[in-house]
């Protein structure tokens, strides 16, 4: 039996493809390359010793995905596939609409006709919108204030759908807060098209030279110091979560939307400075004000993932900063 990985070519699907070779599972990835390249399989088959199947197709693509499940025995697919950019979805919503909701829904439409009802889906603490008061619980109303935001959540009411109309389906939703970090060989990290929208891969850019300065998104904040808090969670640690919810998707019935985050807040310039500590360079930095659409503080209630799923992060913030650093020095241009 084999999982099938879409989107693992990708910053988060690679990592969580390396933890599941590790266990000697049996990976067959799909993805399109629209935002990563094969070289990435490279790096995983150095780290782990192990190759995976990799078929070029689109989620889009009912013919190609049918194909896979006709010739492969999948029991569980962990969907990473999508788009992320949320500046760009508000320019591109059709795309956005397209290849993450018809894309999700199409390989759910495949998954369904060949028996395989067992999923791990990609979601976002976007999905909490602006009103809800951190820490966030999955108790919380949802809400989305972007484009992208509104085909995580749509996807996810797509999925309490399925469940409610098929008790055979095991689904979970995971929320993840904000992944950061590298895999600690160094050798696969988040390698982002042209300028970062994020924070750590921009100071990571800042650091190793490839951007003359940081913009730090307001300063005047009801927080610590003013600036933006977050739950950065280690890749790795995310990863391992994933690891977690295949193993219990026998004891989840239906559909649960699940907190992935360490359940801490970090300020940018909590961020910034433990960068420069770790990385020895300086770091740039000036005040501008708020990005539209951002909100203060963020930061995850994360008991259900523990209860449910057995999991915690236990990757703390140098972990995070000197494998983000350690990813970024040595591969200044990502993976060319
Ligand atoms: P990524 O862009 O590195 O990986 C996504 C992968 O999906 C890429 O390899 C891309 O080529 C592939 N892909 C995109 N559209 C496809 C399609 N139609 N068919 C086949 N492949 C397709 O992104 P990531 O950071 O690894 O994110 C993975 C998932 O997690 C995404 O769904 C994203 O929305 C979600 N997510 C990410 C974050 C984050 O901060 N990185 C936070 C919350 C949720
Ligand atoms: C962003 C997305 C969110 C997505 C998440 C993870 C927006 C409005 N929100 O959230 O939908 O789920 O990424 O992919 O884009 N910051 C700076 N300077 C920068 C970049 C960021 O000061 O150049 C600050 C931000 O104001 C914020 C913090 O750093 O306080 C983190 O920003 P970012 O990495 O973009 O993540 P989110 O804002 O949480």
């Amino acid at each position: 039996m084999s999982l099938l990985i879409t989107g693992g070519t990708g910053y988060i699907g690679s990592h969580t493809v390396v933890e599941l070779l590790q266990l000697g599972k049996d990976i067959i990835i799909v993805d399109n390359l629209s935002n990563s390249s094969t070289l990435v399989l490279d790096r995983v088959k150095a780290i782990t010793g192990k190759t995976v199947t990799f078929i070029k197709a689109d989620i889009c693509d009912e013919a190609a995905l049918d194909t896979v499940f006709k010739e492969h025995d999948i029991e569980a697919v962990v969907h990473f596939a999508g788009l992320k950019a949320v500046g760009e979805s508000n320019d591109l919503p059709l795309s956005y609409y397209q290849n993450n909701v018809s894309g999700s829904v199409t390989l759910f439409q495949v998954m369904a006709k060949h028996g395989v009802k067992n999923l791990v889906f990609s979601s976002s603490a976007t999905v909490y919108g602006e009103n809800n008061p951190s820490p966030l619980d999955e108790t919380m109303p949802t809400s989305a204030t972007n484009p992208y935001g509104q085909t995580k959540l749509m996807v996810e009411h797509v999925l309490f759908d399925l469940a409610r109309s098929d008790s055979e389906w095991s689904i979970a939703c995971l929320r993840y807060f904000n992944p950061i970090g590298a895999h600690e060989s160094g050798t696969i990290g988040e390698n982002p098209n042209g300028v970062p929208n994020n924070l750590l891969p921009y100071v990571a850019q800042v650091a190793v030279g490839r951007l003359p300065q940081l913009q730090v998104f307001g300063d005047d904040y009801d927080t610590p110091d003013g600036t933006g808090v977050r739950d950065y969670i280690h890749v790795v640690d995310l990863a391992i979560g994933h690891v977690r919810a295949l193993e219990s998707l026998t004891k989840i019935k239906g559909c649960k939307a699940i907190n992935i985050g360490t359940g801490n807040g970090t300020s940018v310039l909590e961020i910034v400075n433990t960068f420069k500590e770790i990385s020895g360079q300086e770091i740039n930095y000036k005040v501008v004000p708020r990005r539209a659409g951002d909100i203060g503080t963020v930061y995850a209630d994360a008991s259900l993932a523990n209860t449910l799923l057995g999991w915690q992060a236990t990757r703390n913030l140098n972990t995070m900063i000197t494998d983000t650093w350690r990813w970024q020095s040595q591969n200044p241009n990502g993976f060319e």
